[in-house]
């Protein structure tokens, strides 16, 4: 199996001593007995824009669940901010995005207000108001994601791009500055698709916020990340987008021989037909 081990280019190394937000050491993550996630390292700093791609049960959620400290490393070390996962002084930095977090029942009767707002709930202000305070944080974030005009407006009369982007909010009003997406683009449409990917990109940018996000729109995510991780139970590529393996490069990566030779002739995409490469990521024209 060809494993690309590379070196992050030199100016991510210079961004790698700018501020740490996360340090990962040789984790290993094991579910229900199996290993899911082995010998994985991984720096991110501040104001980077990551894309974790990988096949389906490659382990992508089960990394994001670890640095949120949900599961539990078998080995290894995950500092988040300099401290533990779930630690007390980081609690609130960071914030998870899920798709399914934007999948709300149409019974739960909530405005994008309501919904932003929970955002700023936390173990220490849950059973008191302080709505001065809080109001601030909730507009802003409304703001920064573009929902300012459809405050009032229940939840259940969004559109999915919309209730995603209500998600993040929510997120914002945290005030997280880590912000883990698990495939925030699935069922949303393409213009959809793209104001979010635009609004991610402003909140690195202005707000200099960090992302990390799974997609398996693998050209959506190109589009807009400035590096990229390939996780097979260990991190099979990192570096910058543009240096990512084209799909033939990946399949290598992953160990699939291509089955009708190396025939010159042979089109690319035969690699993919015969391999599961192609359930792994959507690329769109
Ligand atoms: N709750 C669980 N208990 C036991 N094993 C699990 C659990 N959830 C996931 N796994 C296993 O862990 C492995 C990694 O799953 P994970 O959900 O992290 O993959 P993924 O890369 O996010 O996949 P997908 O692209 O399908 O979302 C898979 O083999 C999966 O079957
Ligand atoms: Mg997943």
């Amino acid at each position: 199996m060809v494993v690309l081990n590379m070196q992050p280019p030199a100016d991510m190394q210079l961004m790698k001593q700018a501020t740490s937000i996360l340090d990962i050491k040789d984790l290993t993550v094991s579910r229900s007995g199996k290993v899911v996630l082995s010998e994985v390292d991984l720096q991110i700093s501040k104001g980077e824009f990551i894309g974790l791609v990988g096949p389906n049960g490659s382990g992508k959620s089960t990394l994001l669940l670890t640095i949120l400290g949900v599961l539990k490393a078998q080995h290894g070390t995950i500092e988040v901010y300099g401290q533990k996962p779930m630690s007390r002084s980081i609690l609130g930095k960071i914030g998870w995005v899920s798709q399914a977090a934007a999948v709300m029942p149409k019974s739960v009767r909530i405005t994008v207000r309501e919904l932003v707002q929970l955002g700023t709930l936390n173990s220490r202000n849950m059973f008191w108001r302080r709505r001065g305070a809080h109001r601030e944080k909730v507009d802003s974030a409304m703001q920064m994601v573009g929902l300012e005009d459809l405050a009032d407006h229940d939840i259940s009369r969004l559109s999915g791009g919309q209730r995603q982007r209500a998600v993040i909010g929510r997120a914002l009003a945290s005030e997280a500055e880590f912000i883990l997406l698990d495939e925030p683009l699935v069922g949303i449409d393409r213009e959809s698709r793209n104001s979010l990917l635009m609004l991610l990109d402003k909140l690195c940018h202005d707000e200099n916020k960090t992302i990390l996000m799974v997609s398996h729109d693998l050209s959506a995510i190109r589009q807009t990340a400035h590096r990229m991780i390939y996780l097979e139970e260990s991190i099979r590529f990192d570096g910058h987008t543009d240096e990512f393996p084209d799909l033939t490069s990946l399949a290598g990566l992953r160990g699939i021989e291509p089955v009708h030779g190396h025939k010159s002739h042979a089109p690319k995409t035969i690699v993919l037909e015969d391999s599961d490469v192609d359930d792994a990521f959507t690329e769109e024209e």
